[in-house]
């Protein structure tokens, strides 16, 4: 999670936990001030016919070996899915949510939302004292922060859609994963190691990750395998209406939580309209509302588009000057209207519109920044983290997948259902529970985005698919709250703007700036000091310190011979894996 943000935020455990297990990583790879040159080979993977590109090495290898047996992308999403409940339990999950955007092999576009929603007892103060101020770590930590969680749901109406394969062939090598255990990387097991005090604080039982853990540790998880198992034999009611679904109300309820049998037996997957838009000659197809994602990327291209991009040069004073102008009036506006369609008005075709974000950029100067405190949201008629995970699939028909899924908070709140062997989110942050109050990722929401029964909380997460002269061009995704969006513009604008490889462009030093807190995150030691004094002097402020990691894209380029190229992370453990 990136949350370099005030002690206003209500999360401080995230945001320390996470800057601790960075910084170390990141201070020994670069010296502040010194431009780190690109870090990666100058290309990823590259595979003939098919690819995964996710956060473990085992999930990818699943995805890949479901492929290689004849299933389809959305057959390997499934058991990638899975595979990263049991490899990537810091994000990966059943206890949470996601949103899936996808290209078929001749062109047919879709989305999906399986975000999780507040629970039918959730009310808009839920979050606030007597005197109407935010209760600290009250929808961060523990069972109250639980959304009625989507992920199951989700799969199984991509497999009615789309699967292929028996599911009980998707399923198993996760059942066979969750028996035979993981090993731990170095990473995995410094973040066990870290959150085990707040495991702790609010279970009331002992659960398998409490001791201390070493790299080259094997965990197990027989409970998890269990639950696989019950799924593979009953399918989806098992976890929305069976035995698992009396496990999580029971669960929650006996730590004071407010999710009942009920909330979950009326859980649905929806499928949604992609936004879908152009920029320059490449067609975009992201994420819709309830995610924020797609629409901040149309805002922003559409915004930069009239610019000679990469004639200012990457990273460049100029380049950087443009593309936080357009950030700040795209985050001032999600800020203002996004939130769950169903249950708000969103302006989607004006906000995803050329004129409209031509007019939200009339008053931008290159002479200096625009202070946020001047810049409101705009005028139309009529607010992560590396806790989410992203990964990107493309079969050997040509179907693109791209898929964000998380538990919002690092192991979501921390409850661990230990009889079913999973973590459940801690999503209901991403609601706005005072209109003002900055959430763990400094959003600020406002009316559109309050709390009401059943309704989904806004999220920042971009699964993207791009396409070029009508052909699959690129699949693009990461986590990271609210520089996930940042992120993929980045990454995209780094290929096709400045005629980067998948790698190159994922391995690239970020930026990140969102309207509020007033000010440009730089990745420590990606940036020269001569850039980040001219853009200081244009009125700029710039944070090197609290923004160690800005997103983990994972990503995949369709080559112009029709090869494949994986750009997989090098911040994280994350993998591409192909044939
Ligand atoms: N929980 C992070 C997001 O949905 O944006």
């Amino acid at each position: 999670m990136i949350t370099f943000f005030t002690p206003g935020s209500r999360s401080n455990i995230s945001r320390i936990g996470f800057l601790l297990l960075f910084l170390s990583f990141i201070f020994t790879q670069c010296k502040e001030g010194k431009i780190k040159d690109n870090p990666s080979q100058s290309s990823g993977l590259i595979s003939d016919s098919a690819m995964v590109v996710c956060a473990r090495p085992e999930a990818s290898a699943i995805g890949i070996q479901i492929m290689k047996k004849g299933g389809n992308a959305f057959d390997a999403m499934i058991a990638t899915d899975l595979a990263l409940t049991v490899s990537y339990p810091f994000a990966g999950n059943i206890g949470g949510g996601g949103f899936m955007v996808y290209r078929t092999h001749d062109g047919k576009v879709g989305a999906l939302d399986y975000r999780e929603k507040a629970p039918m007892a959730a009310s808009r103060n839920m979050y606030l004292d007597a005197s109407g101020n935010i209760i600290p770590g009250k929808s961060t930590l523990g069972a109250m922060a639980v959304g009625v969680p989507g992920t199951v749901a989700g799969l199984f109406k991509v497999y009615k859609k789309f699967g292929s394969l028996p599911f009980k062939e998707l399923i198993q090598p996760a059942i066979d994963l969750a028996k035979r255990g993981v090993v731990l990387t170095k990473k995995q097991a410094r973040r066990f190691n870290y959150y085990r005090k707040y495991f702790d604080q609010v279970n009331d039982h002992k659960i398998i990750f409490d001791k201390e853990w070493h790299a080259g540790d094997t965990i197990k998880f027989p409970a998890l395998a269990k639950t696989f198992e019950r799924i593979r034999d009953n399918g989806r009611d098992e976890f929305y209406r069976g035995k698992t679904a009396d496990m999580i109300a029971a669960f929650v309820q006996k730590h004071h939580g407010i999710i009942t049998r009920e909330d979950l037996a009326r859980y649905e997957a929806k499928w949604r309209k992609p936004i879908v838009f152009n920029y320059k000659n490449a067609k975009i197809i992201s994420m819709s509302p309830p995610s924020s994602g797609g629409i901040c990327v149309a805002e922003i291209l559409n915004a930069i588009e009239p610019f000679p991009v990469a004639s200012y040069g990457h990273n460049s004073t100029k380049y950087i000057q443009l593309l936080t102008e357009a950030e700040r009036r795209a985050f001032a506006d999600r800020s203002f209207f996004l939130g769950d369609p169903d249950f708000e008005k969103i302006p989607i075709d004006t906000l995803i519109s050329p004129a409209y974000a031509n007019r939200r950029m009339a008053d931008f100067s290159w002479k200096k920044a625009t202070p946020s405190s001047t810049v409101k949201h705009g005028n139309i008629i009529g607010y992560e983290s590396m806790e989410t995970t992203h990964y990107s699939i493309v079969d050997k028909q040509g179907n693109a997948i791209a898929v964000t899924t998380t538990l919002n908070g690092a192991y979501g709140c921390k409850l661990y259902v230990g009889k079913g062997g999973f973590f459940l989110n801690n999503e209901m942050d991403d609601f706005s529970s005072k209109p003002g109050v900055p959430n763990q990722f400094g959003l600020v929401g406002a009316e559109a985005n309050s709390i009401k029964p059943e309704k989904r909380m806004l999220s920042s997460m971009t699964p993207t698919i791009v396409e070029k002269n009508g052909q699959l061009y690129m699949v693009v995704g990461s986590p990271g709250g609210s520089t996930i969006i940042t992120s993929v513009v980045q990454a995209f604008l780094n290929v096709y703007e400045f005629g980067m490889s998948m790698q190159q462009a994922v391995d690239m030093p970020r930026f990140h700036s969102q309207w509020l807190p007033d000010d440009i995150k730089m990745e420590p030691g990606g940036f020269s000091l001569a850039v980040q004094d001219s853009l200081k002097q244009l009125g700029y402020a710039i944070d090197t310190t609290n923004a160690p990691v800005i997103g983990k894209v994972d990503a995949i380029l369709r080559l112009p011979d029709g090869k494949l190229e994986g750009g997989a992370d090098h911040r994280g453990d994350d993998k591409a894996v192909g044939y």
